[in-house]
């Protein structure tokens, strides 16, 4: 067998432990070549790949990014591109494609799959919001990077008595800002799933300083947070090339606003892209070593239209459409646990 394998969507910490454990499992038990895509779709529509073979992957399993490139290029932005990307692959004799990546790049492996492409998907962002499983890898990542930031946040927040505001990625969902504001103690935490009302915020940090005498708030908002309509406007949204929201400065709405209603002073802090960068956890290197193996192990069953998926600790088959079917959010239960420790 001959497989193709693509990183699409943002990066994230992970990626080259899932291509490492395709590779070695493909190669050492099912006897199966493995070729590189490069750029995400990109490269399967431009024939654009590499062989890949265990020597190649060395090293690699703590290396953050992707060796193969990513983009969050769009196939189906071609009238031609689905035909192209299924010639491309017959003429190379690849049976199959092993795509990792996040809504984006899984809706087009669904969408290509119903074209006739055999394709495995493997679910990868560090925003976790990925429908079908309960982890995706990066997540724990990018969870750790924000809560060591959020920890030393609080130091400097204490010396100057300062509200200070923490923005986290997470476009429509708040996995991180949740997990990373318990984990961090914030002092409030605001994510896209309950739009906020910045009354309510400003009287929260009031009364924390008020009655509890604590001169210094950490307020960790998500990305893609959102004021109740018609309160405060946050700006204009741009989109990328699969028409999803490009996001980044609520905070600095947010801060001006705090500042300007209590008084107190207030700082901003954008976390970006540090949180998608560098080595991936002990934990994500385990759960992207277990997808790779697991998404090997289903194009050697020719399991096609397929994600491999972690529930209840256990790793499983879903259908792609499954899994794209909606975004998972923020569960109440996890939600109501933050909230104990808003003011
Ligand atoms: O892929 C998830 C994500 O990290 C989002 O949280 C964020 O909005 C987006 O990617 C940023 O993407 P880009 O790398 O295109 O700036």
């Amino acid at each position: 067998m001959r497989v193709g394998v693509l990183t699409g969507g943002g990066d994230c910490p992970g990626l080259n432990a899932v291509i490492r454990a395709v590779v070695r499992k493909a190669i050492k038990e099912h006897d199966c070549e493995v070729v590189g895509y490069l750029d995400g779709w990109r490269g399967l529509l431009d024939d654009e790949k590499i062989p890949l073979d265990i020597n190649r992957l060395r090293g690699t399993l703590p290396i953050g990014g992707t060796i193969l490139g990513t983009s969050r290029f769009n196939p189906f932005s071609y009238d031609d591109g689905p035909q192209r990307i299924l010639d491309n692959i017959k003429n190379a004799g690849v049976d199959g494609i092993i795509a990792i990546g996040g809504e984006g790049t899984l809706s087009g492996a669904n969408e290509m799959f119903t074209r006739g492409l055999p394709i495995v998907g493997v679910p990868k962002t560090i925003d976790n919001d990925v429908g079908a499983t309960e982890r995706t890898f990066g997540f724990d990542t990018a969870v750790s990077i924000a809560t060591e930031a959020i920890g030393r946040l609080h130091t400097t927040a204490e010396s100057h008595n300062r509200v200070m505001v923490v923005e986290v990625m997470g476009r429509h969902v708040g996995h991180i800002a949740t997990w990373a504001g318990i984990a961090g103690g914030a002092s409030l935490t605001l994510i896209p799933e309950e739009p906020f009302d910045i009354e309510e915020v400003c009287a929260s940090i009031t009364r924390r300083h008020e009655n509890y005498g604590k001169f210094a708030s950490i307020v960790v908002v998500a990305e893609g947070a959102k004021p109740v309509e018609g309160t405060i406007d946050i700006g204009t949204e741009t989109y990328d090339d699969f028409g999803h929201i490009r996001l980044g400065g609520v905070a600095n709405v947010l801060g001006a606003e705090i500042e300007k209603r209590t008084g107190y002073e207030t700082r901003v802090t954008i976390l970006g892209h540090v949180q998608r960068g560098g080595t991936p956890t002990a934990h994500d290197r385990v759960l992207a070593t277990r997808y790779g193996i697991a998404a090997i192990d289903a194009v050697a069953d020719r399991d096609w239209g397929k994600m491999v998926a972690l529930q209840s600790d256990r790793i499983i088959r879903v259908p792609l459409s499954e899994a794209i079917k909606e975004l998972k959010m923020v569960q109440p239960e996890l939600w109501n646990v933050a909230q104990q420790f808003f003011a």
